[in-house]
């Protein structure tokens, strides 16, 4: 039968601290990747333009709602930057979306990724949180 003395006792505190700070610094790393995953940027607002487009997001701005889709064209990635009869066209293979980003015309099937957002109070930027 195994003995238990105050050396073994030690060890195994200490293991059983080492394990616990394993776990934290785990839990802490997990947590501040999740932290920069998220970034926000300020594009600016024009509100009296229907649609805007940036490198990576379109601004749809309709009477009642505001919303920031993404610019990347769900087919193969293409940046859409052109607006016709209503549509946001890609440039590369002719997908085209209606304004609130879902897929009308082919090759593209998957809706524009929507990206959350908010208008500033002063109505001159867009805080976009990716
Ligand atoms: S990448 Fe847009 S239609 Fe192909």
């Amino acid at each position: 039968m195994p003995k238990f003395n105050r050396r073994s006792f030690l060890q195994l505190g200490v293991a059983g601290i080492g394990i616990s700070l394993a776990f934290l610094w785990e839990k802490i790393s997990f947590s501040h990747n999740e932290f920069l995953k998220h970034k926000t940027q300020l594009l600016p607002f024009n509100k009296n333009k229907m649609v805007d487009f940036f490198k990576d997001f379109i601004i749809v701005n309709k009477k009642d709602k505001t919303t920031v889709l993404s610019s990347h064209c769900t087919h193969l990635g293409c940046t859409i930057d052109k607006i016709e009869n209503g549509r946001l066209v890609c440039p590369c293979h002719g997908s085209e979306y209606d304004l609130d980003g879902n897929a009308i015309k082919g090759p593209a099937y998957k809706p524009l990724e929507n990206i959350p957002s908010e208008v500033s109070a002063d109505q001159q930027h867009i805080q976009i949180k990716t």
